[in-house]
């Protein structure tokens, strides 16, 4: 019985694990069915529907008990006992944070349960089916018809499971179970200062596919010739050699056959004389549409080069000033988790009237549309890995977690040209176990992606113990490309004169990002410009860092610390803060402050 029980467990555990491995690519543009919209939910403290009372998880179970709520079972007679009903619940909206939507749970922290049926018919029956989320934070097991799919760790990227075997014509019911809990070895850990937004809070989709399909794609220019495109492409399903693929950019009357090789894959290698490289000014994006016998996806994809030359950042072999601008991933229109096309264009459009050609979206992936809309609108962005803070640097899993999210945001933008900086950290302690795991993700990642620069947001330091001369002192400078450090200097160090004061002595010939500066105010709170959270003490210390700032000889950019006042729990100030972190140059209302305009200056005086 114990070596069945256990054969068992371990079978279920493998198919989970294996369950989330396909990629597919392009979802953005492929046909879909949504199953965005009401959900029922249960709230579940004590994960009753997922433990017995014994605390052990009924999926580990043969056959799971009835009281597992995935098993969305239904009292078969007045005298049968089931203890919950998704039908009689109330429902939620998906995709959304629960926090905002059900003022019960705004402080939840916790798992919720989401049922959601549907019905489901193939277009072709040899077609397999898979049941898309862009994103769920940050604990989330999925079950469709009482069988569990899968397992997701992490709240910003995107996951599917093959449903292909499981799925029904008819009333189907999946099942997901969402768990926000905060834990010291998760990736972020416990302690941020965002709001830690918990539910389904990007789109679900039902992505239906042939059963041989293009799984993956990475097209971009040569690094070293710019008029050569290269990259590759690989098929998932079982007739994947010998296949034929074409690639096609009409704009470019380019139409080129490749053949795949025993992996499924092909390399790509076209010349293109006449391509007009993407760039801030001219954000350029072509049609390319790949094809094969039983697939086929179009993408609109720019073509950039971006590199560093010593201190400098090149965009197609040309010096680049990033004016930038940080952004939380918070909706101006809903004012929870964001997540739509409305509410991207309104932050995008808001940096843009800021004189921006940069964002560091900040502190982990921001949805889809983000990434989207900064092709179109011209704009560089900053993609950065949750690793914020003190994390468990020693803890394999915890690794393999970062490693997993990173990869995750990877596949899903490698082919967006506005994308140029993938960010391994933020604010993290230079220790050995943390410089080893931020070195071990920064290979991991230029073996996934040589094209683009790595950075992070490290913290600078006295040069030889003079407090007034700044410096970076960390071993992951020498990984990085881009050299990037948030400083607080005239808010957590010192008043605003202090900047007067700083000079700066970084001994490293590359670019530097100034990643974070800014100072809170309370939007329409106005007096001394030395009086902390007066919009004045903001526009002082705007008006004086920018002048400190521009004595780094390698000043290749910056990203102020922050948009728009964002939600934290960390943020209880009565009267001016209230929950939320009030450096934003917008207010959550949308009012804008008076340093929104010196930085505006700035930057439209800045080539
Ligand atoms: C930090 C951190 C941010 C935080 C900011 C602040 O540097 O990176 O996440 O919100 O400072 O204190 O306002």
């Amino acid at each position: 019985m114990k070596i069945k029980g256990i054969v068992f467990f371990f079978l279920i555990t493998l198919s989970i694990s294996h369950a989330q491995s396909v990629s597919i690519s392009n979802i953005y543009n492929r046909e879909y069915t949504s199953l965005n919209g009401q959900w029922n939910y249960i709230v579940d403290p004590y994960e009753n529907g997922f433990y017995n009372y014994r605390y052990e998880p009924f999926e580990n179970q043969e056959i799971p008990e009835r009281s597992a709520f995935f098993t969305n079972s239904k009292p078969t007679s007045k005298s049968d006992l089931i203890e919950y009903d998704f039908d009689k619940m109330d429902s939620i909206t998906v995709p959304s944070d629960w926090n905002t939507q059900k003022e019960k749970l705004y402080y939840y922290e916790g798992s919720v349960w989401y049922k959601k049926s549907f019905d489901y018919t193939k277009k072709e029956h040899s077609n397999r089916v898979f049941i898309y989320f862009e994103a769920s934070n940050y604990k989330t097991d999925v079950y469709l018809n009482g069988k569990k799919i899968g397992q997701h760790l992490g709240g910003f990227t995107p996951f599917n499971f093959e449903v292909t075997h499981l799925l029904k014509e008819k009333e189907n019911f999946l099942i997901t179970k969402v768990d926000n809990k905060r834990e010291k070895d998760a990736v972020p850990t416990l302690n941020t200062d965002w709001w830690n937004y918990g539910g389904i809070t990007r789109d679900v989709k039902i992505i239906e596919t042939s059963e041989t399909f293009i799984s993956d794609y990475f097209i971009h220019l040569d690094k070293e010739n710019s008029k050569k495109i290269t990259g590759y492409l690989s098929l998932n399903g079982t007739h994947i050699i010998d296949q034929e693929v074409t690639v096609e950019i009409p704009a470019l009357k380019i139409k080129k056959r490749f053949k795949t090789d025993a992996n499924g894959k092909i390399n790509i290698d076209i010349s293109a004389s006449k391509i007009k490289l993407w760039s801030t000014k001219n954000p350029q994006v072509y049609k390319v549409i790949f094809t094969t016998a039983t697939d086929t996806t179009t993408d609109e994809i720019g073509f950039r080069t971006i590199a560093t030359k010593g201190a400098d950042i090149l965009l197609n072999g040309k010096k680049i000033f990033l004016k930038g601008i940080s952004i939380h991933e918070e909706s101006p229109i809903t004012g929870g988790r964001g997540n739509s096309l409305a509410d991207s264009k309104q932050l995008l459009e808001w940096a843009q009237e800021l004189g921006c050609n940069y964002v560091r979206l900040a502190h982990y992936p921001h949805n889809e549309h983000m990434l989207r809309l900064a092709d179109k609108m011209g704009i560089l962005v900053w993609e950065e890995n949750p690793v914020y803070w003190t994390i468990s640097w020693d803890n394999e899993s915890t690794y393999d977690n970062a490693k997993n999210q990173l990869s995750e945001v990877i596949q899903r933008d490698k082919n967006r040209a506005s994308v140029i900086i993938w960010s391994m950290a933020n604010e993290t302690p230079t220790t050995d176990a943390r410089n080893t795991f931020l070195t071990r993700l920064a290979k991991y990642t230029k073996e996934q992606d040589p094209t683009r620069l790595i950075s992070a947001a490290l913290e600078q330091s006295n040069y030889e113990g003079n407090p007034l001369v700044r410096t970076i002192h960390d071993p992951f400078a020498e990984v990085v490309d881009i050299l990037s450090f948030n400083q607080y200097i005239g808010w957590y160090d010192g008043t605003i004169e202090k900047c007067q004061t700083i000079s700066w002595n970084i001994q490293y010939n590359k670019p530097v990002l100034i990643s974070e500066f800014g100072a809170g105010a309370k939007f329409g709170l106005h007096g001394p410009k030395e009086e902390r959270w007066n919009e004045e003490y903001q526009e002082y210390l705007y008006e004086e860092t920018l002048k400190m700032i521009d004595k780094i000889d390698q000043l290749s950019g910056f990203s102020p610390w922050i948009l728009v006042d964002f939600r934290s729990p960390r943020r209880l100030l009565p009267e001016i803060q209230d929950e939320y972190n009030r450096k934003g140059l917008i207010s959550e209302k949308g009012e804008k402050k008076k340093a929104f305009y010196t930085l505006q200056k700035y930057y439209n005086n800045k080539n």
